[in-house]
């Protein structure tokens, strides 16, 4: 996000834990769909590492089933796409044990032998896409074979999420990382950061001159962010039982959408600049209460494989967080993640007040103006305000005006968030990417929901497809608002 983008580098991107999931599903389909659109510099490499045998051979062949069903862009969609030989060429697979030196070391020695072959300085990508109990050990071992110093390069680290369990737990992790890397060298990645929708909340705001004089407590009654997702926990139930809706979204992806929202505008367009001030925000938030707060779990998670069958995980969680600063003060700020809910739908309300005097006699149940900023599967914004029914009488009627990316650049337009991540780790932009202190802040917002220092919070039972169970109706009413569904309601 530097106004001035350094060069693209080639680089290696050695990903840890490549026979996973993510490399399948979301990594190799995104570095794929760059390539195809000339977006890597040239020489690129990719190595995976993982302790499963496989063959190079073996290990295209099962990235090439990912790359079909995921990748954005696939030219000659029919067959095998035509550019994947040429990417699948500079894919490699190493098989060797997290914990044992000897696999780094052949690493090191794959780097050198590359850096000689392709004429450029030895840039790395450490990509750690393995469960987050072995990131200390790879990164230990990363540090103790020397490989987190380049010899004619740069090396940079990108780590998957969950980043730590608690407030405690993270800091360790940093202080581990801190240990081999610098922070500059380090990027966290949170992916709804990379999604075009979500870096569109800084341009909608920042970049016109009506929306932000209105972006206060004098004009906004309240903020919802709801992130509604259709789907189970799918095949990760072991990780999710242990992680729960408040680790695995609403500690990170939701206090992200949060933190852009409410910031103040960045004094400069530049990592630094951006991350101060989400962080000062941040540290503007109380620690969320449980009388605030509410817990839910679809019926049936519990005989999901992985999942313990008296769990009491929650699967979906609601809760009001305040911003105590001068801009938002007194304005609650809601915030709704669940899984299994009647449909997907990402979307952030700014719901502003109501008009203070009623003008028009026939119209006493005005609707309130929004801006529904969605982001996912409706990608665009809404405006809601009202608008004279046609007719003799002066009657008004609410009404939207909508902005569409689909409509607007093209439905293939948008690059998934892990392109544009990964390409801005090779440009060493970490403006999209968590700090330290962030991700700490984070935890120590939403550690009481955690149910480790209090007690556990009443897990409220909800049947799949539908939005959650009553009371978390309840809970936003009680304040005498409702929740918004208008990208996503049918
Ligand atoms: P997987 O569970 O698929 O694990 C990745 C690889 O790590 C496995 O293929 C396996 O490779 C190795 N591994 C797994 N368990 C162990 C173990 N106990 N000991 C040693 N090695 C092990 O993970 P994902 O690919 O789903 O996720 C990777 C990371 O990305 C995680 O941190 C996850 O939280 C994060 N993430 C994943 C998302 C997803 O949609 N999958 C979404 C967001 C984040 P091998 O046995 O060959 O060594
Ligand atoms: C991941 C969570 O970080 O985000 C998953 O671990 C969740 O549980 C996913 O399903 C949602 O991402 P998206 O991009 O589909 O909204």
């Amino acid at each position: 996000m530097n106004q001035t983008k350094a060069q693209k580098e080639p680089a290696v991107i050695v990903i840890f834990g490549a026979s996973g999931d993510l490399t399948r599903r979301k990594l190799v389909p995104a570095l794929h769909s760059l390539a195809c659109e000339g977006q890597f510099p040239e020489q690129t490499a990719v190595i995976g590492m993982a302790r499963s045998p496989m063959t190079d051979e073996s290990f295209r062949e099962n990235l090439y089933g990912g790359v079909f069903e995921y990748s954005r862009l696939l030219p000659g969609r029919e067959g095998i796409c035509a550019l994947w030989p040429d990417f699948a060429s500079r894919i490699s697979y190493l098989a060797g044990s997290y914990d044992q030196e000897e696999a780094y070391r052949q690493l090191g020695k794959r780097l050198v032998d590359w850096a000689a072959k392709s004429g450029v300085g030895d840039n790395c990508i450490f990509y750690l896409a393995t469960p987050p109990e072995l990131f200390p050990i790879i990164i230990d071992q990363i540090g103790c074979t020397g490989l987190n110093k380049g010899v004619t390069g740069w090396r940079r680290i990108i780590i998957e999420k969950p980043f730590g369990r608690d407030f405690a737990s993270a800091r360790r992790l940093n202080e581990q990382i801190h240990d081999v890397f610098d922070e500059n060298q380090v990027y966290r990645i949170d992916h709804y950061l990379g999604k075009e929708t979500v870096q569109n909340i800084l341009t909608f705001r920042f970049a016109n001159a009506i929306f932000e004089p209105l972006w206060n407590r004098n004009f906004v009654d309240h903020i919802q962010i709801n992130v509604a997702e259709s789907i189970g926990v799918e095949h990760r139930g072991g990780y999710y039982d242990n992680a729960g809706a408040v680790r695995d979204m609403l500690q990170n992806h939701l206090l992200q959408l949060l933190s852009l929202m409410t910031m103040e505008p960045p004094a400069a367009y530049n990592a630094k600049a951006l991350r101060d001030e989400k962080m000062k925000v941040l540290q503007t938030i109380a620690p969320l209460c449980c009388e605030d707060a509410l817990l839910g779990q679809y019926s049936g998670y519990r005989d999901e494989p992985g999942v313990a069958g008296d769990s009491q995980t929650p699967t979906l969680v609601a809760a009001k967080a305040l911003v105590q600063n001068w801009r938002w003060q007194g304005v609650p700020i809601y915030l709704r993640t669940g899984k299994k809910l009647t449909q997907k739908a990402t979307e952030i309300i700014l719901q502003f007040k109501s008009v203070p005097h009623l003008l028009f006699p026939e119209s006493v149940d005005l609707t309130a103006n929004h801006i529904s900023i969605c982001i996912q599967p409706d990608e665009g914004i809404h405006l809601g305000f009202e608008t004279k029914l046609p007719g003799t009488v002066m009657k008004t009627t609410p009404v939207d005006m909508t902005f569409h990316y689909g409509d607007q650049f093209g439905e293939r337009a948008i690059p998934d968030a892990y392109e544009r991540l990964i390409m801005d780790t090779l440009q060493g932009d970490p403006s999209l990417f968590a700090r330290s202190d962030e991700i700490e802040s984070a935890w120590t917002i939403v550690e009481p929901l955690l149910g480790e220092k209090e007690e556990p919070m009443t897990v409220h039972p909800y049947e799949p497809g539908t939005w959650g169970p009553q009371a978390t109706e309840d809970f936003i009413t009680r304040d005498g608002r409702e929740w918004h569904y208008s990208c996503s309601k049918e």
